[in-house]
């Protein structure tokens, strides 16, 4: 049996998703800005596609919704964006952010400071969230924008944005939201929130890799990254990735019907999975579930390496993840759990498990039965955990 419990990673395409792209490589493969009917034919579900994303983010007619290749680009084109219109102008210095953003933010925030920005990592409590008060100390007039996640991609944890979004903008600043682990999870509607720039990526909702959005409020100007043939309204030239396009655009309307499922039914598998978790002695789970999205869940298992689980459970055909990026030899340490203060032995047992609306009972019933199988064998020979001798009656 194979259990993918890697859904923040990426995520299953839909065979709908893919059923409505396939005609777009060998059929009806015209680059749309040809002026032949293999371009113009493209043109119906090119923007089928656009309305499907408007209408899943609650963008309005005179908003702007761009297609980009990923969410890196999204968010790495707001941040260089609001750098050339607002700080190398000399209009502002100040950049807000988070201390647990996706690399796709911090390290491209560690860029601008080496180009003479003022960047503050706002710190997190010990449910990985930023609190309000930070955001209000923080913020100043010369701060030209605030970019926080709408969930993490870590624990799961929402965090509050329209408040965030209010106080950003009471100061004159510009409010961005990665919403890369929100969207398909619950509801993300930018009029409600208010917020001017909002990324996404197809891949974490059931749709295809290479293919994310920026949302930006208005059309507020805002300095394109990929200069050339004046493609996308002239925001982002490069040929339109129609396969890509039309792929997101069904995947955002799937994501929004299936909402009321993911509530429901995957909340119901991923809390069966956490109670379950919760059984075994010195397990430890970031945030409480009320406070994250329906599918997340950041567990540290005490004396039970990170990397040693996943190897264990992947001889089982069981797909999880640390957290961390693994890049390196060394065992790593999972940053957000480093950032909400956890010591060293959490940080280094912790096991993500996410799921998706694909997720079936049994897989979930599976993986229960070799987690906790995974957590006795390596307990057994860990250097560092011993089952202390439970006394129920200690006040004897
Ligand atoms: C919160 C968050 N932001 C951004 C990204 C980057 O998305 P993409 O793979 O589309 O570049 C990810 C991917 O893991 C993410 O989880």
């Amino acid at each position: 049996m194979r259990v993918y419990l890697d859904n923040n990673a990426t995520t299953i395409v839909d065979p709908a998703v893919e059923e409505k792209m396939i005609p777009f490589f060998c059929q009806m493969y015209g680059n749309p800005n040809s002026l032949h009917q293999f371009g113009s034919e493209t043109h119906p579900a090119l923007k089928r596609a656009m309305d499907q994303l408007y209408s899943g983010i609650n963008a309005k007619d005179n908003d702007d919704v761009i297609v980009t290749s990923c969410a890196t680009e999204s968010n790495n084109w707001v941040l260089k964006g609001i750098y050339f219109d607002k700080i190398k102008t000399g209009e502002k210095d100040h950049i807000i952010t988070s201390s647990v953003e996706h690399p796709s933010i911090t390290a491209a925030c560690k860029f601008l400071e080496t180009q003479g920005v003022r960047v503050t990592y706002l710190p997190v409590n010990s449910e990985g969230v930023v609190e309000i008060e930070s955001l209000k100390e923080a913020i100043d007039d010369k701060t030209a924008l605030v970019s926080i996640m709408w969930a993490n991609n870590e624990t799961g944890m929402i965090f509050p944005i329209k408040e965030m979004a209010r106080i950003a903008h009471e100061k004159g600043a510009l409010f961005h939201s990665d919403a890369v682990q929100a969207i398909g999870k619950i509801a993300v509607d930018v009029q409600d929130t208010g917020v001017d720039f909002l990324s996404f990526s197809a891949h974490k909702f059931h749709g295809p890799k290479g293919v994310g959005g920026l949302y930006i409020k208005d059309s507020i100007p805002l300095t394109s990254l990929l200069h050339g043939g004046e493609h996308m309204g002239g925001r982002r030239s490069g040929t339109l990735n129609v396969p890509g396009i039309v792929a997101m655009g069904e995947a955002m309307e799937l994501a929004v019907k299936y909402l009321e499922y993911e509530y429901k039914e995957v909340t119901r598998l991923r809390n069966k999975l956490e109670d379950a978790l919760l059984e075994i002695e010195d397990v430890f789970v970031v945030g409480k579930r009320e406070h994250r999205v329906p599918n997340t869940i950041l567990a540290s298992i005490k004396g039970v390496e990170g990397e040693a689980m996943l190897w264990d459970l992947n001889r089982y055909g069981i797909a999880a993840s640390t957290g961390s990026a693994c890049a390196s030899e060394e065992l790593e340490s999972n940053p957000v759990m480093e950032a909400i203060g956890a010591d060293a032995d959490l940080s280094h047992t912790a096991l993500r498990l996410s799921l998706s609306r694909f997720t079936t009972e049994k897989e979930i019933d599976y993986a229960i039965i070799h987690i906790k199988e995974a957590v006795k064998r390596l307990r057994a020979i860990s250097s560092t955990y011993s089952y202390a001798p439970k006394n129920h009656k200690s006040g004897l």
